[in-house]
């Protein structure tokens, strides 16, 4: 975790503000930020890639809160967005279109005309098809598209399969091979703007020589495509970078940047990223309570308030995240499974050693849980979405409320059949 989660008095304290106080005012579960850690993470991030000269784009997937999208939109952040949902959000936290960057592997038509009625900075296209699209969108719209195509670079990215992009078997990027048609193509039409090429291997990436064999590639296409009269002028660079977890240390900024630079550094393009976990992963806690202590045949449950669908990334991906007791109050070592209520096997978060005795009625806190935590949540077995809270010094404030059962039944309210009733 960062260092904005802190023991003071034997209690759990993110900035200035004690974490079951919060919860004393908001049931769990619930999701708190940092924005001390989101803050400090943008600026050591933009710090590292200055001498590059590369700009950041947050990966509004990892966490769309508005209020978040704010905090970074306001120390300059662009935004990479996957959807006109997310167009929206970037948007409505301030953000101009001139630094939203539109990647993503399926986009539909009228997301592509949203994005370019309000004069998106880029659309990154993965597939000849989608270029087509754009092409007609664009058209009828009577705009030029600023488009990047997106390369498959066929590069492990050596991280969980699930999140792993740059194989050239995965879904994502136009191969290698058919780029420069591809380009060409755009070239040649008058709806479009090739401005350049885009690129992302993967997520949660912790050794960072992928990058290199990725970006190396890139280099070597820039200057073929240029050599055959194709003008480059912007790399996109993607997201990716991992943080730790459970284990293992974030990697060093200065060596991404200097991986950066002598790859496409000396092509004269402009350069982005597009980080999204690196910025809000760790500054994030989901908070519960203990539910239940539970003795079955070999071990110890604790089950908890919050479950896979407050955060999906154990199930989905057999993550890990950190557990911390909100009071430190008791002694002893012990091995507790710690599971939600959801009705599923996989609802479990893990099992972790190392813990004080627990007893019902004592809160927890999972930590690096700010980036695709609450953003990938759902309300299966119809449970609400979790509060979300922003913590500020020393105030904190909800910066949305949780989603109850009630407001979404009036979406589900008796509407006309259409067509006739069969007899
Ligand atoms: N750019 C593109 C085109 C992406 O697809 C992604 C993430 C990013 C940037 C940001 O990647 P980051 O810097 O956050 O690693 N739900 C998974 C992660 C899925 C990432 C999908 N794409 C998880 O919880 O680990």
């Amino acid at each position: 975790g960062s260092n904005q989660l802190v023991y003071r008095d034997q209690t759990l304290q993110m900035e200035g503000v004690c974490i079951d106080t919060i919860a004393g005012a908001v049931p769990t579960p619930f999701y708190c930020y940092s924005s001390d850690a989101i803050r400090t993470a943008y600026l050591t991030l933009s710090a590292a890639l200055k001498p590059i000269g590369a700009s950041v784009c947050f990966a509004v997937k990892a966490n769309g809160n508005l209020s978040v999208l704010g905090l970074l939109a306001a120390l300059g952040s662009g935004m990479d967005i996957v959807s006109g949902g997310e167009l929206e959000r970037a948007e409505s936290a301030g953000v101009p279109a001139s630094k939203i960057i539109f990647s993503g592997v399926g986009k539909k038509r009228s997301e592509i005309a949203s994005a370019l009625e309000v004069g998106i900075h880029q659309l990154n296209v993965e597939s000849e098809a989608e270029l087509d699209a754009v092409i007609e969108v664009a058209g009828a719209l009577g705009v030029r598209a600023p488009v990047a195509l997106r390369v498959n670079p066929d590069v492990d990215a050596g991280t969980h399969a699930k999140i792993s992009t740059g194989k050239k078997h995965d879904k994502f990027g136009i191969s290698f091979e058919d780029i420069p048609a591809l380009y060409a193509k755009a070239l040649a039409a008058p709806e479009l703007d090739p401005v350049g090429l885009a690129v992302h291997i993967g997520s949660q990436i912790l050794d960072l020589s992928p990058y290199r064999s990725a970006y190396s590639r890139i280099a070597d296409l820039v200057r073929s495509l240029r050599s055959q009269g194709l003008p480059v002028r912007r790399l996109d660079l993607g997201g990716g970078i991992g943080i730790p977890y459970d284990h293992g240390s974030s990697p060093d900024l200065g060596e991404y940047a200097k991986i950066v630079g002598e790859t496409v550094g000396g092509l004269d393009c402009e350069l982005t990223v597009e980080p999204g976990r690196w910025l809000v992963g760790p500054a994030g806690i989901l908070v519960a309570e203990v539910l239940y202590i539970k003795e079955t045949a070999d071990r110890l449950t604790a089950i908890v308030d919050a479950g896979m669908n407050d955060l999906m990334r154990p199930a989905m991906y057999g993550a890990v995240h950190p557990v911390f007791p909100l009071k430190q109050v008791r002694q002893g070592s012990h091995t507790y499974q710690i599971a939600g209520p959801v009705c599923e096997s996989s609802d479990i978060f893990g099992t972790y050693s190392d813990l004080a005795p627990l007893r019902s009625g004592d809160r927890l806190a999972f930590g690096c849980a700010g980036a695709y935590g609450a953003s990938m949540a759902s309300t299966y077995n119809a449970r609400d979405l979790a509060a979300e809270v922003l913590v500020d010094g020393d105030r904190f404030r909800v910066i949305r409320r949780r989603q109850t059962t009630k407001a979404l039944l009036t979406l589900e309210e008796e509407t006309e059949w259409h067509g006739s009733p069969s007899t």
